[in-house]
């Protein structure tokens, strides 16, 4: 839990999507040739699209073992399917729809369901994948934060941050749509946590969690897995208040 985040910082959005892209690609074919699997769970938000329309072209495409890929998503929006809010629509838009991935192996949430239905079927669809006991070990959960410290559906003050049972959780009446996102400690259980940060609006929450060790517990920065490393992938803008030598530069 003490150890600092790892920061990468790039000159623009399209060499962080790229680096993020190489590592998406490369984790996902060591998972798949140690355990026969890779399961990562996505997020919404304009920060990653660039990277998801990587994921879909060459050579990603290609090297990516997608019949060893499931995907699921860190939050969801309480819209249909088909919704241009929708983070599923988002992800089946810029790559789903595009490389060899089974129906079976997208396990998306039902926002249309509302979020107490979809958080529950979702929860259960995660327990039947994962197992019933403890919290599912995801291989990689890609993050973004908001300005105001949220990640995935969890916003600051919301009662789903303290969520300590269920795996995925109604969000009433956050901003615009009600929401399902996955439970704090089910991002802490994850082999690998990215996140992704572009623009200079979140310089503040960046330097907050990662120079000043997160005073006011934004639950972007309460993402700190016990066993495993949370890296960040930022843009210039982004760590324009990073003062010490912590960040890379790429
Ligand atoms: C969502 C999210 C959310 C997002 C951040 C950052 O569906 O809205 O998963 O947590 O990652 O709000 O969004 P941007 O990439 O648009 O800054």
């Amino acid at each position: 839990m003490s150890r600092r985040p790892k920061v990468r910082v790039f000159p623009d959005l399209t060499s962080m999507s790229l680096a993020a892209a190489d590592f998406i690609a490369r984790l996902a074919r060591e998972d798949a040739t140690l355990r026969g699997r890779f399961a990562v769970a996505l997020s919404g938000g304009s920060t990653p699209k660039q990277l998801y329309a990587l994921l879909s072209s060459p050579p990603y495409r290609e090297s990516i073992p997608w019949q060893n890929v499931h995907v699921f998503w860190a939050d969801e929006r309480c819209v249909p399917g088909s919704h241009p809010d929708s983070n599923y629509k988002l992800a089946l838009d810029t790559f789903l729809s595009a490389v060899p991935i089974a129906a079976a192996a997208v396990h998306r949430i039902r926002g249309e369901d509302g979020p107490d239905t979809a958080a529950r079927a979702y929860d259960e669809e995660l327990r039947a994948f994962f197992g019933r006991s403890g919290f599912p070990k995801f291989d990689l959960v890609l993050l973004g934060a908001g300005a105001d410290g949220h990640t995935a559906s969890l916003f600051p003050g919301s009662p789903a941050v303290g969520e300590e049972k269920r795996l995925a959780v109604p969000v009433h009446a956050s901003p615009r749509y009600n929401r399902v996102t996955l439970a704090l400690p089910v991002l802490n259980s994850a082999e690998h946590v990215l996140f992704l940060a572009a623009g200079l609006d979140k310089a503040g929450v960046v330097h907050d969690i990662i120079e000043q060790g997160n005073p006011k517990r934004y639950p972007a920065g309460l993402v700190r897995p016990a066993s495993s490393m949370v890296s960040w992938m930022v843009d210039r803008d982004a760590a324009a208040l990073l003062t010490d030598t912590a960040a890379e530069e790429y």
